[in-house]
């Protein structure tokens, strides 16, 4: 199905400055969408007006056929719309499993202050499901371990767990594999692979083309806040205008 999440003439400016000009592309339902680009070239901005935390400058984002662009950030994650960030934003002091709760309370926006009477209650709803979402990854060991000890390919997928605990219809994810080892990479591979099954729409910004190519069905390319391709993997590798934006740079290798 396209225009599951359908983004149309979306712009951004801060200032003067356009940083996401006219850009219109579609994340078909239950598909994984890579938006790559060079750096600096927006692609986290149009993360943040999906998600709600910028308001766009002009133009429309639909999610199940319903302009959000008005829709406030929280009502957007209650909608279904989950997204990861650049850094990772997990309480390195805190267990895995509180992170997770804490997760949960932001979600329904409580306070952090009741995390203490759920924790607790150690066979609460809340507590099970986190505790069955990290076995069903192979994370059951870590549950109570601070997230601050843990490496850093774990700490990635319990970002990601948090994520998807309250079963978004679409996940955004920003770099997921920036930083990770070989080894890392593929664990977290196997996890979005499984998010990917069980029906969870993907939209994912990355630089690893290996990783882009084995996991993504469709790619947007943006260069200077503008869509110059979109395609399979091979389409947009062999495109003229996607060589030249990434001549020269970091990723041309
Ligand atoms: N809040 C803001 N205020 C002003 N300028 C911003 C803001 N957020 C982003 N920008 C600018 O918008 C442009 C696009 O930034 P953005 O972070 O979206 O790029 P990106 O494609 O995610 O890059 P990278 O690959 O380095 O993460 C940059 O020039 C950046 O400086
Ligand atoms: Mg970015």
């Amino acid at each position: 199905m396209t225009g599951f999440l359908s983004v149309q003439n979306l712009s951004k400016s801060f200032g003067g400055l356009e940083v996401v000009r006219d850009l219109s592309f579609d994340v078909p339902e239950r598909t994984a969408t890579a938006l790559i680009g060079p750096n600096g070239a927006g692609k986290t901005t149009v993360f943040n007006l999906i998600s709600g935390v910028y308001q766009v400058s002009s133009g429309s984002i639909r999610f199940r056929g319903e302009d959000i662009g008005d829709v406030p950030s929280r009502h957007r994650i209650k909608r279904g719309i989950a997204r990861s960030f650049q850094n990772i934003r997990l309480i390195p002091r805190l267990s895995v499993i509180d992170n997770l709760l804490i997760g949960q309370h932001v979600t329904l926006k409580w306070s952090l202050d009741v995390l203490q009477p759920f924790r607790l209650i150690r066979d609460h709803e809340w507590v099970r499901a986190a505790r069955d979402e990290l076995a069903a990854f192979g994370l059951r060991d870590y549950a109570d371990e601070p997230v601050g000890l843990l490496p850093y390919g774990v700490r990635k997928r319990v970002d990601l767990i948090r994520a998807t605990l309250s079963s978004p219809s679409i996940l955004m994810l920003d770099e997921p594999a920036a930083g990770l080892n070989g080894s890392e990479t593929r664990e977290l591979h196997g996890h979005l692979q499984i998010l990917k099954e069980r029906g969870t729409t993907l939209l994912v910004i990355e630089h690893d083309m290996h990783f882009i190519r084995s996991m993504c069905d469709k790619i947007v390319v943006l260069n200077f806040g503008s869509k110059i391709a979109e395609g399979s993997f091979d389409q947009v590798r062999t495109d003229e205008q996607v060589r030249e934006a990434y001549l020269g740079t970091e990723q041309a290798a």
